[in-house]
């Protein structure tokens, strides 16, 4: 079971776009995938057409201890996807587990009992709080989505570094790789594409997610942009990465 954390503690880089489509995608080539809604915005959940005031048990409930994770699991119109949504409901657990001891392993306890996965894949907020860090302690991989836009390289090595930290603490080593997203064909897209990739080398993706409205427009319905509008660039953009992930074992 590969566990595929999608973090960046900047806002608004496309980690719940990523989170959806990668999920999608790869549920679509046949593997058995569970999306973890680990974000109190609950964009996730809310993109893949739930109704996030009509959870009923949910990823709050897990991360109290309430709940077994596989009893949050429920099916999506994506065959093949499954997923543990949350509410904001998660932002109090947050503020409950905060100052336990080890509260940063209650997702990899919980993990144990889940069984039958190909591939987790977690959504997660913009911070390095509790819930990130609980992604980051029990994921195999870690996938940074960078927007390419100037503010992002500034904040790129910064970014590196808390992740060292993070990993380093938490006791966990998960693979990095680098994400390009939302790019367009400009001087500045152009130039933090090359900047990544002769920083980060094979690290970075090849696949790189340009801006396309429809990435955007598909939440609005409920539905990944692979589903919605499955020809636009930003859906074969999406595709070539899950093709790119497949190939990562
Ligand atoms: N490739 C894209 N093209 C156009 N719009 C996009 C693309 N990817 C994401 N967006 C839009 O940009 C906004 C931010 O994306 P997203 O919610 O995925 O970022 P995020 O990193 O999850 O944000 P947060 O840090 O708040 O959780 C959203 O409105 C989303 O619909
Ligand atoms: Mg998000």
């Amino acid at each position: 079971m590969r566990l595929i954390s999608i973090c960046n503690h900047k806002g608004g880089c496309g980690k719940s776009a990523t989170a959806t489509n990668l999920a999608a995608c790869l549920a679509m080539k046949g593997k058995h995938v569970l999306l973890i809604d680990l974000d109190p915005q609950c964009t996730a959940t809310d993109a893949m057409g739930l109704d996030v005031d009509n959870l009923g048990r949910q990823m709050y409930d897990v991360m109290v201890k309430e709940a077994n994770l596989k009893d949050v699991v429920r099916s999506t119109e994506v065959r093949g996807l499954d997923i543990a949504p949350c509410n904001m409901d998660l932002k109090v657990a947050e503020k409950q587990i905060e100052s336990q001891e080890g509260n940063e392993y209650i997702l990899k306890e919980q993990m144990a009992s889940l069984d039958g996965f190909d591939f987790v894949i977690m959504d997660t907020p913009p911070n390095i709080g509790p819930l990130t860090l609980n992604s980051m302690a029990v994921a195999t991989e870690l996938i940074i989505p960078i927007q390419c836009e100037y503010c992002s390289l500034r904040g790129m090595s910064q970014l590196m570094n808390v992740a060292d930290m993070a990993e380093e603490a938490l006791g966990n080593r998960p693979k990095r790789r680098i994400l390009l997203t939302m790019y367009t064909r400009t001087n500045i897209g152009n130039q933090v594409v090359e900047a990544v990739r002769s920083h980060y080398g094979e690290k970075a993706y090849r696949s790189v997610i340009p801006r396309n409205i429809k990435v955007a427009e598909g939440p609005a319905q409920g539905k990944p942009v692979v589903v919605y509008a499955p020809d636009s660039t930003g859906s074969v953009a999406y595709q070539a990465l899950a093709v790119e992930v497949l190939k990562d074992e």
